[in-house]
């Protein structure tokens, strides 16, 4: 109901605004008028081109959900003409004459009459506007629960009037062909979520923002925010081309380059760990060049040698810091004189310090579409050690539910999509034991991981034989640099996805497709080739 009101005061007020005020009549009785069921009724003095005169909104029924208006022209001590419904056919004649003191008298012309009386009005002080900027709509609601969005009645724009603070739910979708993108408020992303709860409490102008989803095709030119980057698994071609960015200076004045979704959520999630949990983040490291990851190898290297630097850092090439998606964090925390103190040393943020705060922030990360990326004991699936400070943008906020919840990595969720039936035969070997077999299907499943929209059947183990030497030195020459003494060969049935980007066929069954991966005693198994 009170949606209505404030619309009918939106209408009145910019009547009312554009009012000339110097030729009313005679007529006198304005302002806002109820009557003993509820009903409403609005007379304001317009001179809005075209609409010049008495301006009459009439609202009945349940709900207010009868809504009328038009200018009507006055005849002598009474407003007379048609008054014309919001959505539907069905002009009505009305004459509007005083009753009483200070009551109005509506009569529709072969329908009802009502009495009303003026309404008390709170005077308002906060005025928020309601906007859409691009194709979609906007509907809102008092209090905490979302309006029921009907398609066919959407609000295109609208006006709030409060004399106090009030909870509102604002809603926005965007027309066929458009995607919500966010929220703004005075001119500022303010969230990217289509249904937001916010305290209206200050005068303010909110705008639903959508974009068009672009010509047939184009959304292939977007990132695939569900690219997979790891040890196995390059940053995907083109992915420069089609990356956009937004640069920040941290609280130690480096700059930080970040994908742009993954920065306005980012945002959001700083906001609330601030507000709520006295936590104030920052960012360390976001995007990073090919050359930048070449750099940081190098330095690693460097101090702390090569072993353990290729546990901490990715190749250049195979970071996923590559794809501006993944976020190193640090955050600021007060000393014993309340000072503020960055915390980003890495040393400051291994797994045994500052546990309480990373939990915290950890349990918000997938209400923004974060994921904790490099878990603990999880380093045969992901490749590296744990990484509190590390976390990945996906983009939407149901997987990253999902995958939080689950506590997996994004590999083991990705392999698990690629493989819901996957069966497993490991036959026998008398020269790998069954860890070592699993950790090698591990490897596979992970790098299948990114054959985007294919299944994978089964994966089967080829027997010892294939430990060849012949078969050895044909993966040496293969991987410059290497001298493998131990290999092994895996069977896998897959079906190809109907718009795969690659050489192989779509929509196609693809049987003994083979692996072949090399065994080393530091490093585990790698996979050095696939393929018929
Ligand atoms: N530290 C992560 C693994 C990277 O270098 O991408
Ligand atoms: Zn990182």
């Amino acid at each position: 109901m009170k949606k209505i009101i404030y619309l009918l005061m939106a209408a009145c007020l910019l009547m009312a605004l554009a009012a000339c005020g110097d030729d009313g009549g005679e007529w006198t009785r304005t302002g806002y008028f109820q009557d003993e069921n509820g009903n409403m009724l609005s007379v304001t003095l317009s001179d809005t081109e075209g609409y010049e005169g008495w301006f009459v909104g009439l609202m009945t029924g349940d709900d207010l959900s009868n809504s009328y208006g038009n200018v009507l022209q006055q005849e002598g001590n009474k407003l007379r003409g048609n008054i014309i419904p919001d959505y539907e056919e069905g002009e009505m004649t009305v004459t509007v004459s005083e009753e009483g003191e200070d009551g109005l008298l509506v009569e529709i012309e072969g329908g009802e009459s009502y009495h009303f009386k003026p309404m008390d009005m709170p005077e308002a002080t906060i005025f928020v506007t309601i906007n859409t900027e691009g194709g979609g709509n906007i509907d809102y609601a008092e209090g905490e629960t979302a309006p029921e969005i009907d398609t066919e009645y959407p609000y295109q724009s609208a006006q709030i009037n409060l004399a106090e603070p009030t909870v509102h739910t604002l809603a926005a979708w965007p027309d066929e062909g458009w995607h919500f993108v966010k929220w703004t408020k005075d001119g500022a992303d303010f969230s990217t979520d289509d249904i937001i709860t916010v305290e209206l409490s200050e005068s303010a102008d909110f705008v639903a923002v959508f974009e068009f989803d672009g010509a047939e095709g184009s959304a292939a030119e977007g990132i695939d925010y569900m690219a997979l980057v790891n040890k196995l698994n390059p940053l995907p071609e083109g992915w420069e081309d089609a990356l956009e960015t937004v640069t920040i200076t941290n609280s130690v004045g480096k700059d930080v380059e970040v994908e742009k979704k993954a920065f306005e959520a980012y945002e959001l999630l700083r906001a609330d760990l601030e507000e709520n949990d006295g936590i104030y983040l920052e960012l360390d490291s976001a995007r990073r060049s090919v050359a930048a990851q070449q750099d940081i190898m190098d330095s690693f290297i460097e101090k702390y040698g090569a072993d353990y630097a290729a546990k901490t850092v990715a190749q250049p090439g195979y970071s996923e810091h590559h794809t501006g998606l993944a976020l190193d964090l640090y955050f600021k925390v007060k000393d014993e004189n309340g000072e503020f103190k960055d915390v980003y040393y890495n040393e400051d943020m291994m797994k045994d310090k500052y546990t309480g705060i990373w939990d915290t922030i950890h349990s918000k990360l997938a209400d923004y579409g974060f994921i904790l990326r490099y878990l603990d004991g999880r380093e045969h699936i992901t490749g590296y050690g744990y990484e509190p400070w590390h976390i990945r943008y996906l983009d939407s906020v149901d997987t990253a539910k999902k995958i939080m919840a689950q506590d997996i990595t994004f590999e083991e969720y990705l392999s698990g999509k690629r493989a819901p039936e996957l069966t497993i035969d490991y036959g026998s070997s008398g020269l790998y034991s069954r860890e070592q077999l699993s950790e090698a299907v591990v490897q596979i499943k992970c790098k299948f991981a990114s054959f985007e929209g294919c299944e994978l059947h089964s994966i089967r183990y080829a027997g010892d034989e294939a430990n060849s030497e012949q078969n050895i030195s044909w993966l040496n020459s293969l991987a410059e640099g290497r001298s493998y003494t131990q290999i092994a060969e895996f069977f896998t049935d897959f079906h190809t996805a109907p718009d795969i980007q690659s050489t192989m066929e779509p929509d196609t069954d693809y049987n003994d497709y083979q692996w072949w991966l090399a065994w080393t005693e530091d490093d585990g198994w790698e996979i050095v080739s696939m393929g018929y």
